[in-house]
């Protein structure tokens, strides 16, 4: 996909998938939400057009029955849900141009429309089938509401079309004594005609049409190519009422199957945008517009998107995808999302739980310093996020921020000097411009990061080589360079990071007193004043995520044992002897003492917030009790693997040590 930043100028149209309109935005949702607003943003900043559309997903038996089960109407339930879902993805700074629904006139049109130029083009057939029925309900169901054994392995209680114990697939009708999911009862066979698009007759389209371009990754186009050469079934895009959704035309009781009237919500609500903004739809979606089609999905829906939406959009003369990007599924410390384990994490509950003011910029950060363009999935784990977002955010980038600025407020006036900047340093921003670019136009957004990493760990390396503190003594005129020099490498880096950490990147906008757009990365700042500097970023650390894992479970056994833990909850905590062998100031804090501490078989680094109330010196030779299973942390740009255990007494600090000497690695117990 090009992306060249200064090339001519580009319009493209992106889509992330519709949520449910049953369900909350969850942390999985914002995975996509995320790496489909990074490329948007980047786009834009690029100079290039983008509209990022947007709806909820509205219509189906599942809604329906959720709705009878609120005792509201399917309408008042989904406008409820509409707004739950503005709010939260606003929370993460997704900015959609717009946020329609799939319950809208514009697609109710559209669904008609496409429906009937594909009975124009010979592609639907009708055809006698038998489904169950509930008689109670008096409703067809739908395979997930019919439950059973497996016919393969036997397990119990399994849904209609997929085993989860053993993973295999089949019809609802193959179930060993089948139930209503509704009502209990066994449901009957009943026969009703349904409309079917033959998707069969449209291989060599979709072959030519996944074959010849890069609409998709290389894994995925094998991955879906195997599924063109096992043959494609026919797909049944009708329903029976009862069913909230859009009715069939010319038919009794016959409605759109949501999976016909959902992708079709990215085309109405890019009408609806048009409309709105004088417009014309045929801009985006026009079969011969310059417009690039961009898709974000989760890696469960490829099917319906790689197959049967390029179906329908030709069959019906639009505009194909250009490209869909497929992500692989969020998991949470290494494990599914799961309601019992606590791990399933709603957004919402993120930002009331996260008790730090850029818990949100660093989530998005942290998706995007894992995302790539293939469908593997990807693991939120609290102290991988706390390292990344300490590593790279607040002691790489703001650190070369901060030590900058400060330097420049305090022996420039807060002006940035008018001096040469570094040539070398400016051509290799340059050149990382270009890199980090070209990674964003691919979805690579991991890569990007790395790059940006990579370029303030640079930027870093030559402020501390060139020793401004000495310079401004020494050699002033060459103090002045180096800080024209870094602070042109910090707007780059705000520049560069700006798709990802909008927010973050307005400090340095706000300071810099303009907005950046993707050509300001380069060189530019000398002989001018800045505004007030401001700290871009703060440490966040695993406490900060208390109560997030398990906010279920956490608040059932808190109100059962008063916070009382267990000899099995204690043995977990290993608690050791050690040896301080050294110790030193960690630089730039006046907290933190880096300790290297002897514990028998080896010897490990603690840094620990001692440094006011014992001098190094004083505590080299003693013994210390430390927790050894502690994960390790950074602080200040210092690795500690574990913590010391010291008692607070009024404003003081005493260390805790065994009563006489013990071997070094003592276990407490
Ligand atoms: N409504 C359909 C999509 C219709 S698009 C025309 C749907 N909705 S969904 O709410 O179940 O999922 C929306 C998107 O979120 C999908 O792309 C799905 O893959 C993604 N995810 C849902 N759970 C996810 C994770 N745990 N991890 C990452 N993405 C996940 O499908
Ligand atoms: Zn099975």
């Amino acid at each position: 996909m090009p992306s060249r930043t200064d090339g001519p100028r580009k319009t493209f149209l992106v889509t992330q998938a519709l949520p449910y309109a049953n369900g909350d935005i969850h942390l999985g949702h914002l995975l996509e939400a995320v790496q489909s607003d990074v490329f948007v943003r980047f786009q834009k900043q690029a100079g290039n057009t983008a509209l990022f559309v947007c709806a909820d997903d509205t219509h189906g038996t599942p809604i329906e029955l959720a709705a009878i089960k609120r005792g509201v109407t399917p309408r008042e339930l989904i406008a409820e849900t509409w707004h739950h879902h503005v709010r939260d993805y606003a929370s993460f700074g997704i900015g959609f141009d717009i946020f329609y629904t799939t319950d809208s006139d514009e697609n109710r049109r559209y669904a008609e429309f496409i429906y009937r130029k594909l009975r124009e083009q010979g592609l639907v057939v009708e055809r006698e089938i038998e489904q169950y029925f509930d008689e109670r309900e008096q409703r067809f169901l739908p395979d997930r509401f019919v439950k059973g054994t497996c016919p393969r392995c036997g397990a119990e209680d399994q849904y209609g079309d997929v085993c989860e114990a053993c993973g295999a697939t089949y019809n609802p009708t193959e179930l060993t004594s089948p139930k209503s999911a509704l009502s209990g009862t066994t449901p009957v066979l009943k026969k009703s005609t349904h409309f079917f698009v033959q998707l069969s007759k449209c291989e060599q389209f979709l072959r030519d049409y996944l074959g010849g371009t890069g609409v998709l990754e290389q894994e995925m186009r094998n991955f879906v190519g195997r599924w063109i050469e096992d043959g494609l079934e026919d797909w049944c895009i009708s329903r029976d009422g009862p069913y909230f959704g859009f009715k069939i035309p010319d038919t009794e009781n016959k409605y759109f199957y949501v999976w016909l009237d959902a992708p079709i919500g990215y085309l109405s609500s890019t009408a609806k945008w048009c409309a709105g903004h004088g417009c014309d739809v045929a801009d985006y979606w026009g079969k011969d517009s310059d417009a690039e089609l961009v898709h974000f999905i989760g890696k469960d829906i490829v099917y319906f998107h790689a197959l049967f939406w390029p179906v329908m959009l030709n069959a019906a003369g639009f505009k194909l995808p250009s490209r869909i990007f497929v992500h692989g599924f969020l998991t949470v410390e290494g494990e599914k999302m799961s309601k019992t384990r606590g791990t399933f994490i709603l957004a919402r509950d993120f930002v009331r739980i996260v008790n730090h003011p850029q818990a949100c910029d660093y989530l998005r950060f942290y998706f995007a310093a894992k995302l790539t363009s293939n469908a593997s999935d990807i693991d939120l784990n609290i102290h991988e996020f706390c390292t990344r977002v300490n590593t790279t955010l607040v002691n790489n980038v703001g650190n070369l921020h901060h030590r900058t600025f400060v330097f420049i407020d305090r022996y420039f006036g807060s002006i940035i000097p008018d001096a040469a900047w570094d040539a070398g340093l400016a051509a290799e921003t340059a050149a990382a411009a270009e890199a980090i670019a070209e990674c964003y136009g691919r979805g690579e957004y991991k890569e990007a990061i790395e790059k940006v990493h990579a370029l303030a760990n640079r930027g870093n390396k030559y402020y501390q080589d060139s020793a401004p503190w000495a310079l401004i003594k020494n050699d002033p005129s060459k103090a002045a360079e180096v800080m024209v020099t870094c602070a042109n490498v910090v707007k780059a880096l705000a520049v560069f990071l700006k798709p990802v950490v909008p927010n973050i990147a307005a400090v340095v906008e706000e300071q810099m007193q303009r907005t950046f757009s993707w050509g300001d990365c380069a060189f530019s700042l000398r002989n001018i004043p800045m505004g007030p500097t401001k700290k871009l970023v703060q440490p966040i650390m695993a406490e900060h995520f208390a109560g997030l894992l398990g906010t279920a479970a956490d608040a059932g056994n808190a109100a059962k044992d008063d916070g009382m833990i267990d000899v099995d909850d204690f043995s977990r905590i290993d608690l050791r002897i050690g040896t301080i062998e050294q110790a030193e100031p960690v630089p730039k804090s006046n907290k933190l003492l880096k300790l290297i501490v002897n514990e028998g078989a080896r010897k490990r680094q603690i840094v620990a917030g001692i440094a006011q109330h014992y001098t190094p010196e004083s505590l080299v030779g003693r013994q210390i009790v430390f927790v050894a299973n502690l994960k390790p942390a950074v602080l200040m740009g210092q690795k500690s693997e574990g913590m010391l255990l010291a008692a607070q007494h009024g404003g003081a600090l005493s260390i805790i040590g065994p009563d006489t000497p013990v071997s070094a690695g003592a276990k407490i117990s």
